[in-house]
């Protein structure tokens, strides 16, 4: 049992309406690419209720999905049985993985470390159980490059993870990932949804680091 408690049930009654939206904006693709090309066992962290399951390609032998939200995880348990690669839900927060020393090949997150309450605690985490040269797969909504956005997203952050079980939309997390210790293998930068304007949540990063 984790000892850092993640509850946010209004969030979590919300969350499939949340992602149906962004997926009719065409973020499948995007989920797609975060998982292609995966291998062996890997661990999702913050699975939420099991959206990227679909993707990940046959060559994931073992799937362990790790959320801590209890009617999230619930969600995530039946999409497991419709997953295409074996997968295994778990309760669990990125700062305490109930995962062994370097037993993992590949790390997943999507739109965790904006929630994590200590990036650096996660990061660590996940370089613990990662094996020498295993991934760190990535796609997080970040801080902006541009100062007035950024502002405005310092702004958000007064209300902004009230309302959005946590989410911090000002944090610069590929730095982060960076500090941690990974090698940033590759990244880009994007905006999504492609038409949103003053959204907090716009800039994002989608890519790939390395354990060491
Ligand atoms: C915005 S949702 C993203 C869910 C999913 N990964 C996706 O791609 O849509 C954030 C997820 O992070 C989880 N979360 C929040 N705090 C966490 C923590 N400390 N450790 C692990 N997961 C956490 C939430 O329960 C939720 O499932």
């Amino acid at each position: 049992m984790a000892s850092e408690q993640v509850s946010h049930p209004i969030f979590a009654r919300f969350f499939d309406r949340f992602v149906g939206r962004d997926k009719d904006r065409g973020e499948v693709g995007l989920r797609r690419e975060l998982v292609a090309g995966l291998a062996g066992r890997v661990a999702e962290v913050g699975a939420g209720n099991g959206i990227n399951f679909e993707h990940f390609p046959a060559s994931v032998g073992e799937l362990v999905a790790v959320e801590p939200e209890s009617r999230l995880r619930r969600s995530a348990g039946e999409a497991a049985r419709r997953a295409p690669v074996p997968t295994r839900v778990v309760e669990g927060v990125a700062a305490e993985l109930p995962l062994g020393d370097a037993s993992l090949d590949a790390v997943v997150v999507a739109g965790v470390l904006c929630s994590v309450p200590d990036q650096a605690a996660a990061l660590g985490e996940f370089r613990r159980v990662l094996r020498p040269g295993g991934e760190l797969r990535f796609y997080e909504h970040v801080r902006s490059r541009r100062a007035g956005f950024a502002r405005f997203q310092d702004r958000a952050d007064l209300v902004w993870p009230r309302l959005m079980g946590g989410c911090h939309p000002n944090r610069d997390t590929a730095a982060a990932i960076a500090a941690a210790g990974f090698r940033l293998e590759r990244y880009r930068g994007f905006g999504f949804p492609a038409h949103a304007r003053l959204y907090p949540v716009l800039p994002r990063i989608l890519g790939v680091a390395r354990n060491g």
